[in-house]
């Protein structure tokens, strides 16, 4: 991710459809997406998001952006979190950045366990990862309010070894 897509970034994340799925909900200034990148280059490597890019004729298009957070190494297990900014993309563009964010994890990271969280309202999104892979897993009771009211949460996750499976049977 670079310093540049930081405006992209202030843009959609306070677009309150885009946000409807995301643990984010106020309002976003410059200076906080800036001082969101200044933190963020100082964690590390491994767990600096990555800026969501799609190929549009010959140029790449700046889409989201996603990455692996809460790294344990001891237990090789990453959560992922995602969000696609530019609306026309949605629909065609999660399941793929899902994919080959597990590569990552589990080809280069060494990763054993890559889980999720996702609210219970956002059927897109399950939907998404499901055909990525991604297994249900459980359900955190009322873990979020919004618009008045409290809404579970659902957990997913993708093990090596199914994720390697799946590979193989293609
Ligand atoms: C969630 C997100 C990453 C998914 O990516 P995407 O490119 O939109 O989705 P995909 O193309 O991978 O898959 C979506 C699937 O759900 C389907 N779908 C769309 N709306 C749906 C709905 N209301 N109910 C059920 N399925 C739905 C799509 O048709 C598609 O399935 P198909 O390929 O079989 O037709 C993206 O929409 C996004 O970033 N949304 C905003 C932020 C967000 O919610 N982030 C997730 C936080 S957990």
């Amino acid at each position: 991710m670079e310093r540049s897509d930081l405006p992209k970034f202030q843009e959609w994340l306070n677009d309150p459809e885009t946000t409807e799925g995301l643990s984010h909900f106020l309002p976003v200034s410059m200076a906080d997406e800036e001082s969101w990148f200044d933190q963020m280059m100082r964690s590390d490597a491994e767990q600096r998001p990555l800026a969501i890019e799609i190929q549009d004729g010959k140029a790449w298009q700046l889409a989201g952006n996603d990455g692996l957070f809460h790294l344990e190494w001891t237990n090789r297990s990453a959560e992922f979190g995602i969000f696609i900014g530019d609306k026309s993309r949605w629909d065609k563009s999660g399941t793929e950045v899902l994919q080959l964010v597990l590569q990552h994890a589990f080809d280069t990271l060494n990763l054993n366990r890559v889980y999720l969280r996702v609210f219970a309202g956002n059927a897109r999104a399950k939907h998404s990862y499901e055909k990525a892979g991604a297994v249900p897993e459980g359900r955190m009771r009322q873990a979020i309010f919004r618009h008045g009211q409290y809404i579970d949460v659902h957990t997913m996750s993708t093990l090596r070894s199914g994720w390697r499976k799946g590979r193989e049977g293609k």
